[in-house]
Formats: C-alpha cells, structure tokens, sequence
C-alpha cells in the first residue's frame, strides 16, 4: 500500500477558499487536537466541519474519540461548499459512509511533526484531502514518499504510517481533510492492468438472465465494474495480500 497518492486534479476550490476568507472566526472553535500537550499539531489552526458532535462531549477524550457517527457542525452553515466538496469526494471514491471533515491551516513557516494517527476513527476511515490552498515548497511527507499538491488536487494517504508536513512557503496551507469508509477497496498500482483485463472482458460478456428464455443481455457497466473488483479481491486473496 502506497503511503501517499494523487489521484485527481481540477476539484473546485474557490468557493470554500472564499467562504474561509469571509469566515475568519470560524477557526479554532475546537482545539482538542492542536491544544494537547506535545501534540504534533501545535502550529496548526483547524476547522471542525463533521465529527461526533459536540453535544456527546461529556469530558472524557477518550470516550468522544471511540466508535461514533459523524453529524456536521454547526459551522458548515458558514462554509457550505466544504460540504459540497465532502460529497463530492464521496461519490467520486465510491464512500459508502462519510466520517469526519476537517479544515487544517499551516502556517507560513509552519509544520506538523512527524507522528502517526491512532484511535477507532483513524483506523476506521480512509482519509482523503483535498488542498485548498498549496504550493511547491509545502511538502506532505512519509519516510518513502512525498507530495506537494496545488489547490484543487485529491490525494489518499495512509496516517496508520509516520507521516509530516512542512510549509517553507510563504502562504498559508489549507487542506479539506475527508474520512470515508468504502466497501470496495482502492485500486493498487499493479491492480490497474488486471482490473482493466476483467473489465474489457465482463463488458464483452451476454449474460442470460432468465433460465430457460432466450433473453440475453450485456452485463451494465456498473455491473461489470464490481465483478471486475471481486476479481481484484480474489486475485489479492490468492496471492495472500492484504486489502
Ligand atoms: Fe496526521
């Protein structure tokens, strides 16, 4: 599993960047994360967007942290196209469930040390982000790789592993962090020619759907798309790889 990878370009993100810039005092309403002592995230300003809501917070970080549903916050009344990009990301990754979303600010100068993510929602979600606002001397690292993306890219990167970040830049950096849970798990690298072989050949396939009848039709595309992708999990299972 790759710790981080682009996967998109051209998402729309001067509505949120606007909604940000008319909407300063929605930063830092919930400083849980950025507050704790020797928190890697020291330097970071956030925007709580979705999460357990803040009503089940009774003290105990601990218990708010474990298995939860998510529920928007009261902020994305202000910041509606954080939600219209959360869904977006949803239906273009194929997310079954949508977990927390979370606005993330370096700035200039500023970092996030290295550290990994733990806890049920961590482990739990995929995380994708989306940048906001980037540029070139902002870095997104982990020991093996590293990406700078610009505003408007999609990326999926695995915080089960050490990861930082870096802004040398003299720009803020802003990330629309959003956690979801699919069924269908994402394709590797090596899984991409393997799964365009199953695909060409389920989509050339008559299937008979009714025994006995002469009725045949061609499998729909969506239909060939998830056959293809038990193909995937078969062929992983077989060579004994984990998901
Ligand atoms: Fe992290």
């Amino acid at each position: 599993m790759s710790s981080i990878r682009h996967l998109a370009s051209g998402y729309d993100v001067a509505p949120l960047a606007a909604q940000l810039d008319a909407h300063p005092e929605a930063w830092n309403r919930h400083t849980m994360r950025t507050d704790a002592y020797q928190t890697p995230h020291k330097s970071v300003d956030d925007i709580w967007v979705r999460y357990n809501a803040w009503a089940n917070f009774t003290g105990d970080v601990q218990a708010f942290n474990a298995e939860h549903e998510s529920s928007w916050y009261p902020v994305i009344a202000d910041l509606p196209a954080a939600w219209s990009l959360a869904r977006k990301v949803m239906r273009d990754v194929g997310g079954k469930r949508l977990g927390g979303v979370l606005i993330t600010r370096i700035p200039p100068g500023g970092s996030v040390a290295p550290h990994v993510d733990t806890g049920w929602h961590a482990g739990y979600y995929e995380k994708f982000a989306v940048q906001i606002a980037g540029d070139e001397q902002q870095a997104f690292c982990f020991e093996d790789a590293e990406l700078r993306p610009l505003p408007g890219d999609l990326y999926t990167f695995d915080n089960s592993l050490l990861h930082w970040v870096t802004n040398d830049s003299d720009a803020p950096r802003i990330t629309l962090i959003v956690c979801v849970r699919r069924d269908r798990p994402m394709l590797q690298p090596d899984e991409r020619i393997p799964f365009d072989m199953y695909f060409a050949s389920l989509a050339s396939m008559q299937v008979h759907p009714g025994a006995g009848t002469k009725e045949h039709r061609k499998l729909t595309l969506e239909e060939c798309r998830d056959m293809a992708l038990q193909m995937i999990a078969i062929r992983r299972a077989v060579a004994g790889k984990e998901n």
